[in-house]
């Protein structure tokens, strides 16, 4: 079975959170083994990120960035990469991301992660509480990522 992680960050409303569960409906319902990781509680290991076949992240903006445990992640992976690059590149990868209403985090966001490997679909994005189009953008995000495997 196609195995694909949903790693994100939320923590100031679970706006994040809610989209990632909409994500990772998706990509079950396509038939996919899900993993939800939330780097709110706690870095993530990078060792793990290697077996998987696809991977998704989300993050909110905030001060204008995405959310500094993704920052994290992506330190720890390039890092890891250095050493031993298997797995950890070269992921059909999809992006979703959480806003008060600026959104200007979405550029970096799109920018730093394009080097994860091949984007699926389109980034999709919110303005606060995620409305039921955008939990159906996210579901079928993940069910477009599962197919891409
Ligand atoms: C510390 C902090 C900084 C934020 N900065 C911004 C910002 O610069 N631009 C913006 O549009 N929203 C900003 N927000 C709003 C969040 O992006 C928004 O509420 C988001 O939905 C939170 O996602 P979460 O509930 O998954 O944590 C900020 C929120 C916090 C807590």
């Amino acid at each position: 079975m196609s195995s694909i992680l949903v790693l994100y960050h939320s923590q100031e409303h679970g706006n994040t959170g809610k989209m990632a569960q909409a994500v990772a409906e998706g990509a079950r319902d396509a038939g996919a083994d899900v993993v939800l990781f939330n780097t709110n509680e706690g870095r993530y290991d990078i060792e793990q990120y290697r077996a998987f076949n696809a991977v998704a992240f989300g993050t909110p903006d905030y001060f204008s960035y995405f959310a500094g445990t993704l920052k994290v992640f992506l330190d720890d992976w390039y890092i890891a990469k250095l050493s031993n690059a298997a797995g950890l590149t070269g992921k059909p990868y999809a992006l979703f991301f959480s806003h008060g209403g600026g959104g200007a985090a979405r550029s970096p966001f799109e920018k730093l992660f394009a080097q994860m490997g091949t984007q699926i679909g389109t980034i999709v994005t919110s303005a606060g509480t995620p409305s039921a189009t955008v939990v159906a953008a996210c579901r079928e995000l993940g069910r477009k990522l599962a197919g891409a495997i």
